[in-house]
């Protein structure tokens, strides 16, 4: 019978050995994803990096590969930061992200030496500018974040007049932008290099990216026009779709690639930029359909109108179907031969009706102990992981050439409580 099998290895297998519920990462595949992008984003024009996001999947192992792989990385934290550090990344290769850094964190950020600043907000300007002054001889560069209202959702994108996200500003308020960028310019120990945008996540359509081009660099020639200042790099974000199911119907890396490219040749020329560098920040294109969840099935339990199938994880290591009700895909991992003849909803422990993993998914027929496992859940599944209803984190494991390796280990009861300090003894 045909046995699910991941990098070499049969799921069921790693399911005996290392227990569930347990996250499995195709190594191989991460590698090629991460080899896809840096030979897809390339130019003769340009100077191009690919900064993975850290927080669609963060740990040691991971931040090594990516290093190994060439790409760059983007840290919206200390612990983000602190992980890249520990794993030995080229700090001069990271971009520091975050609408709400604390001074703890830039100077963090400062002193680790990294790379690329990407600033907020004006307020936070001032203060990085007055942080920066204690690293002398020290030069940070800096880009700042705009928001070019356009918002990019699965297969629609719209120019949007949603001024008012959290996240930059927005380009319609192009005197504090100029503001910004001074304070930035003229601090000593930073430069100001450029803009970031990022217009959203799990984009389909290449033109989203197309319309962001128009737009920031629209805005860019303006600046440039107003300010004498010159632009040198852009950062156009993440957002590049990935696979949960069949419905989704992912462009390949190379066309978005070559549309970005094409966009931003053409863009360049026609307003006479100074653009040298691009970076695009894929997060879950790279991480999702490499990963796994592995569960075991328990009980299976027939209601009025629906056959729920239970599992020993749930929304705890993934928290996406409750939050964004998000689908995904399972199989029974040694039964693949079998039809999917059944709709089932699969449950999780938690105790919380929205635990569910998969909503009238199509499954073949469960048994107690069967192994499920769930598959693209490599993005956001283990790094939004809670210990809700005080269960432990599963572990991690990477898969190469059917050999597996711990890179997180499972979280135990002793873990859960690490933390806690008792009531001293009542006298
Ligand atoms: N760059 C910036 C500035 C971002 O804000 C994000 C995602 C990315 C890059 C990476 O986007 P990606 O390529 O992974 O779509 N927890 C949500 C996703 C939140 C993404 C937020 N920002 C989820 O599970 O769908």
């Amino acid at each position: 019978c045909m046995k699910l099998e991941i990098a070499g290895a049969e799921a069921s297998q790693l399911a005996a050995r290392f227990g569930t519920p347990v996250y499995v990462y195709d190594q191989n595949r991460l590698e090629e994803r991460m080899r896809q992008f840096r030979q897809a984003f390339s130019s003769p024009l340009f100077d191009c990096h690919v900064a993975y996001a850290s927080k669609a999947f963060c740990c040691l192992a991971m931040m090594q590969l990516v290093q190994r792989e060439g790409l760059w990385a983007d840290a919206v934290s200390g612990g983000e930061l602190y992980t890249a550090m520990k794993a030995g990344f080229d700090m001069n290769n990271i971009l520091f992200h975050g609408n709400s850094k604390t001074d703890a964190e830039l100077e963090m950020a400062l002193e680790a030496g990294v790379g690329t600043i990407v600033v907020d907000n004006l307020a936070e300007a001032g203060r990085l500018a007055f942080l920066s002054t204690n690293h002398p001889g020290s030069r940070t560069r800096t880009l700042l974040r705009i928001n070019p209202g356009v918002e990019a959702h699965t297969h629609a994108y719209i120019v949007t007049a949603d001024i008012d996200s959290k996240f930059g500003i927005s380009i319609t308020r192009s005197q504090e932008i100029i503001e910004t960028c001074r304070i930035l310019d003229e601090a000593p120990n930073l430069d100001f290099a450029g803009f970031h945008a990022h217009i959203g996540s799990q984009i389909f359509e290449p033109e989203a990216f197309a319309a962001e081009i128009d737009k920031v660099t629209a805005f860019t020639k303006e600046f440039q026009d107003q300010t004498g200042l010159q632009i040198s790099c852009l950062d156009l974000g993440g957002g590049f779709a990935a696979r949960y199911t069949e419905k989704d119907s992912c462009p390949p890396v190379e066309t978005v690639c070559r549309r970005i490219l094409e966009a931003m040749t053409e863009a360049v020329k026609r307003h006479g930029l100074s653009v040298r560098e691009l970076i695009i920040e894929p997060g879950r294109s790279i991480a999702a359909e490499a990963g796994w969840t592995l569960y075991t099935v328990g009980s299976i339990k027939d209601t009025e109108h629906r056959r729920y199938v239970f599992v020993d994880g749930g929304m705890n290591d993934n928290i996406r179907p409750a939050l964004y009700q998000a689908e995904y895909e399972a199989v029974l991992a040694d039964r693949m031969d079998e039809e999917k003849s059944e709709t089932v909803t699969v449950a999780g422990k938690c105790c919380e009706s929205g635990d569910i993993i998969l909503r009238n998914g199509r499954l073949q027929p469960a048994r107690p102990g069967d192994i499920l496992a769930v598959a693209s859940t490599g993005a956001y599944g283990q790094s939004m992981a809670s210990n809700y209803n005080k269960l432990p984190v599963p572990g991690t494991l990477f898969v190469k050439d059917g050999q597996a390796r711990w890179v997180i280990r499972p979280q135990d009861l002793e873990d859960l409580i690490r933390n806690e300090e008792p009531l001293p003894e009542e006298s």
